[in-house]
């Protein structure tokens, strides 16, 4: 997790990073800290807290230097104080670190640290090594420490006595570097390259980059130049701010209907589903037995969704595995299981390495990923992006229903490939699913409604989610969403499994969000809800506009989902639930867009 930078160049190193780190804050913000190389000295300023308070702390001591290396923390090594913070400062190296070294502990041992070190974390550790073996020359000091480190790492670092210069090495954390107007400026994110240019690339592995102020070079580890591969950002820049919203998180529930648009349009050729762009031959879709989803949390629960579409229309069996379990559980993937893995970030670590396994048993694999050249879009064979723009809110909203948009074009151009649908019937499903932009501004128009039904649920200790089906799976991301904004206790119940003891906890303080859109279910559904109303429960209730469960029912709470086909009604559903947890956060008084103990990229297993 934890978010990098370090800039060489002409500028204010100091200014650049501040508002680099700001940008960067999403990757976790317990701690934040930069260090300026000027004349063969390091001057390092770190503290607990955000990059506001270390902000202020430079301010007062207002360091100068053209050439530094800043970090934002989410603590994994060590609680979250001042020592603790990165940069991390050994003799004559200073760096920063993202990711975990796995034997810290040997190190310390067999480079006989203990006692020498002022920090509890492994980042620290990495220093010591590095001094350990420099004798003037980074490059071998670097490339001695690596083949002792065994873990995940992003570090950047400079020598007292390498004026202007930064280095960078990495094995699974990324890394991204760029040349500014003035200078070079590497990153854990493009987010923060953004500002300064569309040119960039992504750090191989195992690779080492030196950052001067007019030139990058990049070897591999035995010394050789390697050649750089440039990339561009293909977002549109002016999507980086907040847009006059007061947090991210409701900027980019507004932008959805957009950003939906901007997934579907360009693989809809007439009238069709077409991966063609992508380069995904039908055969991908058409020659697979199964179907293996590996994702985490919020790409997860748009994996559920993609199971019931594939299953339902398709008739294969799709098992969809939280990606930070896959390996603990034996998991039977071959060349005839297609894998699909969802991830915004492009960079969860326990996605990855599944991916990867799953990649040598043979499995084909399509990834859906919103972060461009992200190592999960590097690590499958066929990438399929996601075209939300930057989410900054550390609660996924755009990135989970364009990724559910994915899914839907997923499953028509497979019922294609695999001649289960004719044109027609592709083209009914296609022109449903292109309403969905325009669904969700109607849904979007009645936020203050929903604002109000938030009022519903802001004093509870617990609120359950009931639903069956589909709405089961938008009410699992619903719970989630609502848990990691509000801090309320939510769980999300499959109504049917209600009685089986989770009942027992419903009181006339519990709120219960029931949400009804499915035709099949309405029956069953309705008598889960007369049950937990006959236990004193308040029932919120989410049902398809001219709908009645029940002539002359009274319900106090009520928001009519404007209509689509039930396989559709996941869309604008999970965007009330999203206002609803937004508002509730909001109203609560938090920091919407940073939830407590959470980080936006999940690079630590
Ligand atoms: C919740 C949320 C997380 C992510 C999860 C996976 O709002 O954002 O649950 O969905 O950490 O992240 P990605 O999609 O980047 O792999």
């Amino acid at each position: 997790m934890c978010g990098i930078i370090g800039y060489t160049g002409k500028g204010d190193a100091k200014e650049i990073m501040l508002d680099a780190l700001e940008l960067l804050e999403y990757r976790g913000y317990d701690s934040a800290g930069i260090a300026l190389l000027k004349d063969g000295r390091t001057q390092m300023i770190k503290r607990a807290g955000r990059v506001k308070d270390l902000r202020n702390l430079c301010a007062r001591i207002n360091p100068e230097g053209q050439c530094g290396i800043g970090h934002t923390r989410w603590a994994t090594h060590g609680g979250v104080c001042d020592e603790n913070a990165h940069p991390h400062r050994f003799g004559s190296v200073t760096l920063i670190h993202n990711g975990i070294i796995e034997n810290y502990r040997e190190l310390i041992d067999k480079y006989e640290l203990e006692g020498s070190l002022i920090s509890e974390t492994d980042s620290e550790v990495v220093a010591a090594v590095l001094q350990h073996f420099y004798q003037g020359d980074p490059y071998s000091a670097i490339r001695r420490t690596v083949l002792k480190l065994k873990g995940t790492f992003a570090l950047a670092i400079m020598f007292d006595d390498q004026p202007d210069q930064i280095f960078a090495v990495r094995n699974v954390s990324p890394i991204v570097v760029a040349a500014t107007a003035d200078g070079a400026i590497l990153s854990s994110d493009v987010a923060a390259i953004v500002p300064f240019t569309t040119d960039y690339f992504v750090m191989p592995e195992l690779h080492v980059v030196c950052l001067k102020p007019d030139k990058i070079e990049m070897y591999d580890l035995s010394g050789d130049h390697a050649k750089i591969d440039w990339l561009k950002v293909d977002w549109d820049v002016s999507r980086s701010g907040k847009g006059g919203y007061p947090f991210y998180m409701e900027k980019e529930i507004m932008e959805q209907p957009q950003v939906i648009g901007e997934t579907i349009l360009p693989r809809v050729k007439e009238g069709m589903p077409d991966f063609s762009e992508e380069g995904i031959p039908d055969p991908v879709f058409a020659d697979c037995k199964r179907i293996c989803v590996i994702a985490c949390g919020t790409a997860m629960h748009a994996g559920l969704v993609g199971k019931s579409l594939i299953q339902w229309v398709i008739g294969i069996h799709v098992d969809v595995v939280m990606a930070s379990e896959f390996m603990y559980n034996d998991p039977v993937v071959d060349k005839d299981t297609l894998v699909i893995a969802i991830s915004q970030s492009g960079e969860t670590i326990d996605t990855l390495e599944a991916l990867k396994f799953a990649r040598k048993c043979g499995s084909p694999s399509i990834s859906i990923v919103n972060v461009k050249g992200a190592s999960i879009a590097r690590a499958s064979e066929y990438v399929i992006y996601t075209n939300a723009g930057p989410e900054i809110a550390v609660a996924s909203t755009k990135a989970y229903t364009t990724q559910l948009a994915v899914l839907y074009l997923i499953t028509a151009r497979m019922a294609l490939a695999r001649g289960i649908w004719d044109e027609q019937k592709a083209k009914a499903f296609m022109e449903e699913l292109l309403r969905v932009p325009g669904v969700i501004e109607r849904v979007l128009e009645t936020k203050e409604e929903i604002h109000r039904l938030a009022g519903c649920i802001i004093n509870a200790r617990d609120v359950f989610m009931i639903g069956r089906g589909l709405d089961y799976s938008i009410l699992l991301e619903g719970s989630l969403k609502l848990k990691e904004v509000s801090y309320i206790h939510s769980e999300a119940y499959a109504s049917g499994e209600l009685k089986h003891g989770t009942i027992a906890l419903i009181t006339e303080d519990t709120p219960v969000i029931a949400m009804v859109t499915q035709e099949k279910l309405k029956s069953k559904e309705l008598s889960n809800i007369r049950e937990v109303q006959s236990r004193g429960a308040r029932v919120v209730l989410l049902m398809k506009e001219g709908e009645t469960l029940n002539e002359g029912e009274q319900w106090s709470c009520v928001y009519r989902l404007p209509v689509m086909e039930d396989p559709f009604m996941v869309m604008p559903a999970s965007v009330v639930l999203q206002l609803i947890a937004y508002y509730v956060s909001l109203d609560k008084g938090l920091d919407v867009d940073k939830p407590r103990n959470l980080a936006k990229v999940v690079t630590v297993e």
